[in-house]
């Protein structure tokens, strides 16, 4: 598809998944509003015990630009972010952003991956990619995000080099293209799942190199458990996959076996 033949992205919502992050989110939004004060802004709360549905709502009565979805617990970031998705889709937004509260992805770079939207259906802000880069995370953090990200890219054959990072943009267009049903990892596998869901759908996925910042203040949300539903969830849709191939180059090979086309290529 060609840049002329996507619609502008006018309205745009950036969808704040928060759990335990009173102190990080007031920040994150005053930055997000200075940085594109055109957005909107949805915080998913899952009824973080230390409060921060609270904040939310002070910020929300304080700006009409901000809104608050309250969930009942904590059911993971995959599914808050489907109910943001949903919530967009409803209010006829051009375009979702992902980010986290925690400071990880600067609002300043949001600017430059808007851009980057305007010529496709998902941009994934990049750590492993030419110009990307992570600030302070431990080596072992890195070692799996990297890990993950080739594990991910050999099994599934995406055409991103980080299909887990969490600061994207979707075309709402593409959500309501994808079949989001198929989507079904709570945790950080989601990301990995949404990007398979978008690239099978003959949508269009790219890259801009992001600076990550690791939090300063409160902890990751980030768990064995969810490492390993990553890592099963990608390892059954990446046999799928391979199998799907050969099964393709089968059929091919008994089409030209039938045409007798076999022998002269
Ligand atoms: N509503 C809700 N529910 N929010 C959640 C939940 C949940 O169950 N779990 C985490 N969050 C929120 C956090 O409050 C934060 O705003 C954001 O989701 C990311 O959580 P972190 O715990 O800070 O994640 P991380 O820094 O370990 O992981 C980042 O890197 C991963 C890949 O390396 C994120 O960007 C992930 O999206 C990414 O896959
Ligand atoms: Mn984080």
């Amino acid at each position: 598809m060609t840049r002329s033949e996507r619609a502008p992205l006018d309205r745009v919502v950036v969808l704040i998944p928060t759990y335990n992050e009173k102190d990080n989110l007031p920040r994150i939004v005053g930055r997000v509003r200075a940085s594109v004060p055109s957005a909107d802004i949805l915080v998913l709360d899952d009824n973080s015990p230390d409060g921060t549905g609270a904040v939310a709502d002070g910020l929300a009565a304080a700006d009409p630009q901000v809104h608050v979805l309250h969930r009942p617990g904590k059911q993971g970031l995959g599914a808050a972010y489907k109910a943001g998705f949903a919530w967009a889709l409803e209010r006829g937004y051009d375009a979702a952003v992902e980010m986290d509260a925690d400071g990880s992805h600067q609002p300043e770079q949001l600017p430059a991956l808007l851009e980057a939207a305007r010529d496709a259906d998902l941009v994934i802000g990049a750590r492993w990619v030419r110009g990307g880069s992570v600030v302070n995370w431990p080596a072992h953090r890195k070692a799996l995000s990297v890990g993950a990200n080739i594990y991910t890219k050999l099994m599934l054959g995406l055409p991103v080099n980080d299909a887990t990072g969490g600061y994207r943009v979707y075309r709402t267009s593409a959500l309501r293209a994808m079949d989001l049903d198929s989507v079904s990892s709570a945790g950080y596998g989601f990301q990995v799942d949404m990007t398979v869901a978008l690239v099978r759908a003959g949508l269009r996925a790219v890259e801009v190199p992001i600076e990550f910042v690791e939090r300063e203040i409160g902890e990751s949300k980030m768990s064995g458990n969810i490492v390993s539903e990553a890592f099963v969830n990608v390892g059954k849709a990446g046999v799928a996959h391979r199998v799907g191939q050969l099964r393709g180059l089968a059929a091919e090979v008994n089409r030209r076996r039938r045409e007798g086309t076999w022998h002269s290529e």
